[in-house]
């Protein structure tokens, strides 16, 4: 039985009563999914209106600035939590015990290293390819690695693929880099925690002990756990379109790192130091602002504002405090990019247009900022964003493919050609 309804006329005539459903939380949306059998399609591009699945993964209150993993907020996983332990919440849907948290650590560690082919695959890429293009190639390349769990159908081989993903991506990430710079790589060390692991293959040399701050440690650990997942953005949504149609889920992850690369999505880290750089001197930020706020000028302020949050993104509040102690543990207070990126920051926050569009600095703000003083190039940073972001996105496409579904299948407003005579003769 239906308990609400909407009711749709066209030119004032048919009448479509449309199912309101109902949600745990936030808005309760119109099944629109008769339309189509009625002649209609709905038109929503960039789905400003538009919910395209269920979900009991994320929650998010844009105008709040509230975000929940299964119910937990961000800032208590963030304050009580590590990443691993909110990647059991995400892909399982409940905190691990003690001994489930032993276990998953022991699995994720299991996993650490990659197929040798695949170092070799990496010495194929040109000396200066961008690490973002070759993490894409070899999360595609996996599903030609590990065919036994390649059974979508199968639960146990889809979380086979899921603890393979989590544990292998800072591998193969801290192996981009180093075939950026021209160093070997550095294989795991499963005797380290994840992130720790990951600096010490990002950092270390065959030559020298690599030996890190806990605090950077800790920061590390919060990058990946602030971005393990964002409900139902523009990556996680290729995610699920592509496993829609039953493509296996390196494929897919490859697709949503693909999405991520965009800089108004994951790329917008390694966006916003290359502004800070630009910008290059407190006296330009005037300058700077005015132009991003001129329609004829594509300049964006980059790391400022987000679709979903009108008020403040909840990770960009922990993150600010992540940034402010690595920036005090490295010394780094006064250092002039650091300066000019904690000016720009106030700027902003005081600046009419900012205030009165609801421009907040986000996620990414904080994140490239921190990435930068840890010593991270800039190429690496979407990088490290599809590191954290893999659980998120391998958690959605499970749920998908656990549940009844249909590939996604978009419609259009057609507006090119109407049927044209071919103007030729043979
Ligand atoms: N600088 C200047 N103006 C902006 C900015 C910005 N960073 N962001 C939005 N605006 C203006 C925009 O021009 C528009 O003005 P008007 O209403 O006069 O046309 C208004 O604010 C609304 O913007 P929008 O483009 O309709 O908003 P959107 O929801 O489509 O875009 C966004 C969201 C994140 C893509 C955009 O704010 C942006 O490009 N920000 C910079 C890139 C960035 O930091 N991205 C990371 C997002 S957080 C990480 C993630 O989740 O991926």
């Amino acid at each position: 039985m239906i308990k609400r309804s909407a009711k749709l006329s066209v030119d004032g005539k048919a009448v479509i009563e449309l199912p309101i459903l109902e949600g745990s939380l936030g808005y309760d949306v119109i099944d629109i999914g008769q339309l189509g059998g009625n002649g209609l399609f709905t038109y929503d591009p960039g789905f400003s209106s538009t919910a395209a699945c269920q979900s009991d993964i994320t929650y998010i209150d844009g105008e709040k600035g509230v975000l929940l993993h299964r119910g937990y907020p961000i800032e208590i996983l963030a304050e009580k939590s590590d990443y691993l332990e909110v990647c059991y919440l995400l892909f399982e849907g409940s905190l691990p015990t003690a001994e489930q948290k032993v276990d998953f650590e022991r699995t994720i560690r299991y996993h650490t290293m990659v197929n040798r082919s695949i170092e070799l695959f990496i010495s194929g890429f040109r000396y200066d390819a961008h690490p973002m293009a070759m993490l894409c190639g070899l999360v595609g390349a996996m599903s030609s690695f590990y065919h036994d769990s390649l059974d979508i159908t199968d639960q146990q081989q889809r979380t086979i693929s899921a603890h393979r993903l989590i544990a292998k991506m800072p591998t193969m990430a801290a192996m981009c880099h180093k075939h950026y710079i021209g160093q070997p790589f550095i294989y795991p060390d499963n005797s380290l925690s994840y992130a720790e692991n990951f600096l010490h293959m990002m950092f270390g040399t065959p030559c020298e002990e690599y030996k890190v701050h806990p605090a950077l440690t800790k920061a590390m650990d919060r990058i990946f756990l602030l971005h393990a997942d964002h409900e139902q953005n523009a990556s996680t949504s290729t995610v699920r379109l592509a496993g829609s149609s039953g493509a296996n889920p390196f494929a897919c992850i490859a697709a949503g790192i693909a999405a991520l690369w965009g800089p108004a999505h994951g790329g917008a880290n390694e966006a916003v130091l290359n502004m800070l750089n630009e910008i290059g001197d407190e006296k330009n930020i005037p300058q700077f602002l005015k132009r991003a706020k001129d329609k004829q000028d594509p300049f964006r302020l980059m790391g400022f504002g987000h679709r979903v949050y009108k008020n403040h993104d909840p990770r960009a509040t922990v993150m600010r405090e992540s940034c402010d102690e690595v920036l005090s543990v490295l010394g780094l207070e006064n250092d002039p990019l650091f300066k000019l990126a904690k000016k720009l920051e106030q700027i902003a926050l005081e600046d009419d247009y900012f205030v009165e569009k609801k421009l907040y600095p986000n996620v990414d703000f904080y994140s490239g900022i921190i990435l930068k003083a840890l010593g991270i190039p800039v190429e690496m940073f979407t990088v490290i964003f599809a590191t954290g972001r893999t659980v998120g996105w391998i958690s959605h496409w499970n749920e998908m493919i656990s549940n009844p579904y249909r590939i996604g299948r978009p419609r259009q407003l057609y507006t090119g050609a109407k049927t044209q005579k071919f103007p030729y003769s043979q």
